[in-house]
């Protein structure tokens, strides 16, 4: 059965772990397993920045970075009322260093050009939001030299490779009523990617790949970072 258009399709995600850890994380992973790899490091020295994290869901990162780190203000933006009503019953009492946003982050980022010096997102909008219309976005909402550093999938979950363009998947989700529905997730190689950030107006473009862990549902992860260079 198809979802109705306005289901929200992040109803499920992270669920349980809602009821069960209340806590500000204490480590912060861009890997898929969230076992190894760097951590927040890579964004640079927060101090005083302005960060938006996007498609934060419940926003245990941003919380982490708002506790452990001292950015001026970091923006957690989710599109879904689901994750967006989480992060508030989880980490509201944050504010005003972590202020949680519900929006879609390609609408959040045209709203803000100039306003960011950092934005980041661990499988979340990037992953699932048209790159040419999401990239050019957080490149206009970046101050110039700003840093946009974002996890995604290497490779399909069960192995299928990467895309060698620009292709969405359709990947089966439940609604809240328990419907099958798909939605859309970019699954790229790491040369389509890059070629989207350099399309956008980002310079400085490098990734890595971060080796899977063990179990059934571990995958490798590509971990992108770009500045946003003089833009016309
Ligand atoms: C797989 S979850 C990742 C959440 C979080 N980053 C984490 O690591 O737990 C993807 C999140 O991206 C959000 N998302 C997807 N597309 C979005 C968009 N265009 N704007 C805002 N949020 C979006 C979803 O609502 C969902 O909460």
């Amino acid at each position: 059965m198809t979802a109705s258009a306005s289901a929200d399709l992040w109803h499920h995600y992270g669920r349980t772990r809602h009821t069960t850890d209340r806590t500000v994380p204490d480590t912060f992973r861009w890997s898929w397993g969230q076992d190894c790899g760097p951590g927040p490091d890579i964004l640079g020295d927060l101090s005083g920045l302005y960060v938006a994290d996007l498609g934060a869901g419940a926003a245990r990162e941003a919380a982490h970075l708002a506790v452990h780190h001292r950015p001026a203000r970091i923006v957690a933006v989710d599109a879904s009322p689901a994750q967006h009503a989480m992060a508030t019953d989880l980490y509201g009492h944050l504010a005003p260093r972590l202020r949680l946003v519900r929006s879609d982050a390609v609408e959040h980022l045209r709203a803000a050009p100039g306003t960011y010096d950092v934005l980041y997102s661990v499988f979340g909008a990037v992953d699932f939001t048209e790159p040419r219309h999401l990239l050019p976005a957080a490149a206009s909402a970046l101050r110039r030299g700003g840093r946009l550093v974002f996890s995604t999938l290497a490779h399909h979950l069960g192995g299928a490779p990467a895309q060698p363009d620009v292709r969405h998947a359709e990947i089966p989700v439940m609604t809240p009523d328990g419907e099958s529905a798909t939605m859309r997730r970019w699954v790229l190689q790491e040369h389509v990617w890059t070629g989207l950030l350099a399309e956008a107006g980002f310079t400085r473009i490098s990734a890595g790949l971060l080796p899977a862990g063990q179990g059934q549902r571990a995958a490798d992860t590509l971990l992108l970072t770009a500045r946003r260079g003089p833009l016309s």
